[in-house]
């Protein structure tokens, strides 16, 4: 039973949503995508705090207790030792108004899926597209067109994912990670405010690279010099640290791997495997 739906538990392939869920009909709803590692969920707390910060940005409440949800998360998993969680929460069923229907229960969703960690020789290739998303994307909703049509773009040139640049040039983030640069042995990554999600896995790193004594700029960079950087990466819950080769077409660095990615990767997995046993 890795699926939890509005109460019940259920194989998967049996959840059922209605046609008038305004998750589907207008994007009203977040998420949540959370990694488990040996049957243990990865930074929980953090994941359930984001969901209440992104519940109540969208000015809905939590659609069960916090620690009811986190039962759910530890229940839809019990098969699956190495798995990723899905949560969503929507503003539920009702006929479609645009303004808030009035006493409609949420939905609540979340389920389980095996995958695995990237392979060592795992690396990245991106290439640059328009940040042309709302001013709020520090709110995990599912409103992901912009996300969905910079990753195919990116696809579509060959590329593993989009690195999303604000028409004033501001590198931001990427279609579904944070990015980070190394610049004259600095980590920059851009200012933690609405322009960006704030990862889990990058608050991780940030703290690894306190830790390490990596100094950390929290400065936007262009599009040149985030091309330019000595190193550049990607964090996300199932991407973990992804080591970024080439930016448009042109090797990044040496074009492979660099020395403080692969140190902050080792690091973020041996807190991984710590923190989960
Ligand atoms: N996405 N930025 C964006 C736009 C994202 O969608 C994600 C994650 C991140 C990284 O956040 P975290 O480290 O908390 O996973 C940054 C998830 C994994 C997804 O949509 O599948």
């Amino acid at each position: 039973m890795n699926l939890y739906l509005n109460g019940e538990y259920l194989p998967l392939e049996q959840g059922r949503i209605s046609v008038e869920d305004r998750g589907f009909q207008f994007g009203d709803g977040v998420y949540e995508v959370i990694r488990a590692y040996r049957g243990k969920p990865f930074r929980l707390a953090k994941h359930l705090a984001r969901l209440e910060q992104s519940v109540k940005g969208i000015e809905m409440a939590l659609p069960e207790p916090l620690a009811k949800i986190e039962e759910v998360c530890r229940t839809v998993i019990r098969e699956i030792e190495e798995a990723q969680i899905y949560l969503q929460v929507t503003r539920g069923a009702a006929p479609r108004v645009h303004a808030f229907p009035q006493d409609v229960r949420p939905t609540f969703v979340a389920y389980a899926r095996a995958v695995t960690r990237p392979p060592d020789d795992r690396v990245y290739t991106l290439k640059s597209v328009t940040d042309d998303r709302w001013g709020r994307c520090h709110l995990k909703t599912i409103c992901l067109l912009p996300n969905i049509l910079g990753r195919q773009k990116a696809a579509e040139a060959g590329c593993d994912e989009g690195l999303f640049v604000r028409e004033n040039g501001a590198v931001t983030e990427g279609t579904a990670s944070n990015a980070f640069f190394v610049r004259s042995g600095a980590l920059f990554t851009h200012p933690s405010d609405n322009r960006i999600l704030n990862g889990v896995t990058r608050e991780v790193i940030l703290e690894i690279a306190r830790l390490q004594g990596v100094r950390v700029r929290y400065q936007a960079v262009t599009l040149a010099e985030a091309m330019a950087s000595e190193e550049v990466f990607i964090t996300g819950t199932v991407t973990e640290v992804g080591p970024v080769v080439a930016i448009d077409g042109k090797p990044v660095g040496k074009g492979k791997a660099g020395p403080v990615t692969l140190k902050l990767r080792k690091a973020y997995r041996e807190i991984t495997e710590k923190e989960c046993v």
